[in-house]
């Protein structure tokens, strides 16, 4: 996750699950070895999750990651087929996150990549609003022979066990991991987190950015009262709102300011380690009890 995992998720690898470091559209190729040395320090395993469309425009991105050789490499949401040929001409894993049966398609002639994961709109951050985890996955698992992890919405062992039930070769998670003491974040941005109860979906956060996401894909964020004021008329946002914002970003304000997050964010009620976390996650795998 681009935000939060930073070079953190070092602690989720060294629990067992397979940290990312989420690269953001302006980190530069010396913020991902910085990143991937901390995330791999002693061999610890680590995936780097680009993203498609930056890589226009951030072409450094995709060579960091070719010269770093990380376990994983995700490119999603944009024009991907290419940087995952290289990437897997180079020995490295690939994944790419599919939002719809149509973007199933895409990949499946388009790129040659060695893990789906089905990413539903429960999920946080940013993705299409298209169908759900589970109804994704299953048209998905229908039409595919490769591997499939399921994205959105999986917030503990009972989440898991049931998209391994269903035939996903894993689970990729985001907002579960979101309120680790790991996690980067303020006090102030994880309180908001914990006393979340409701998201919403839109472009209101990008608009205020000027970020260039492309649009299909818009995010998945606490609501809060400036995607209330903003959401459905995105476009009419302007410069005093988006001074209004960098004000509030500034200053800790998740009134106006934004914290990624998908519809679980209201299981999460106060920190955890990203051990515990993962810990959690492996109960799945418990042989089920007698009686
Ligand atoms: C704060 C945050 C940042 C994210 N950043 C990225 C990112 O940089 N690249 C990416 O491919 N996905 C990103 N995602 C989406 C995740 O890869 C994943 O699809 C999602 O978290 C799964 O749903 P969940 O949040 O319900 O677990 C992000 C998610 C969150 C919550």
């Amino acid at each position: 996750m681009a935000g939060p995992a930073g070079g953190r998720p070092h602690a989720i690898s060294r629990a067992g699950a397979l940290g990312m470091v989420g690269v953001s559209p302006t980190s530069d190729a010396g913020w991902i070895r910085r990143e991937a040395a901390i995330a791999g320090e002693g061999g610890t395993p680590y995936g780097v999750g680009l993203l498609a469309w930056a890589l226009a425009t951030a072409p450094e991105q995709l060579e960091a990651v070719l010269e770093l050789r990380p376990t994983l490499a995700s490119v999603s949401f944009g024009p991907y087929a290419e940087p995952v040929r290289r990437l897997r001409a180079a020995g490295i894993l690939t994944a790419t996150q599919v939002c719809s049966p149509a973007d199933l398609e895409e990949a499946e002639a388009a790129a040659d990549v060695d893990v789906v994961v089905v990413r539903g709109a429960e999920g946080g951050g940013h993705g299409r609003d298209a169908m759900g985890t589970l109804p994704l996955l299953q048209l998905v698992l229908d039409r595919t022979t490769r591997p499939v992890y399921a994205a959105g919405g999986i917030l503990d062992h009972r989440g898991l066990a049931a998209v391994l039930a269903a035939g996903a070769a894993g689970a990729w998670v985001g907002t579960a991991f979101l309120g680790c003491v790991e996690a980067a974040g303020s006090a102030a941005a994880k309180a908001t987190l914990f006393a979340a109860e409701q998201t919403g979906y839109g472009r209101v956060f990008d608009r205020a950015q000027a970020a260039d996401w492309p649009p299909e894909f818009g995010g998945r964020a606490v609501a809060n009262a400036f995607f209330d004021e903003w959401v459905g008329r995105e476009d009419e946002i302007d410069d005093a709102a988006r001074a209004r914002f960098r004000a509030a970003v500034a200053d800790g304000d998740f009134s106006v300011a934004h914290v990624y997050a998908g519809q679980g964010v209201a299981a999460l009620t106060g920190e955890t380690t990203a051990a515990e976390v993962v810990a959690g996650f492996a109960r799945a795998l418990d042989p089920p009890s007698a009686g």
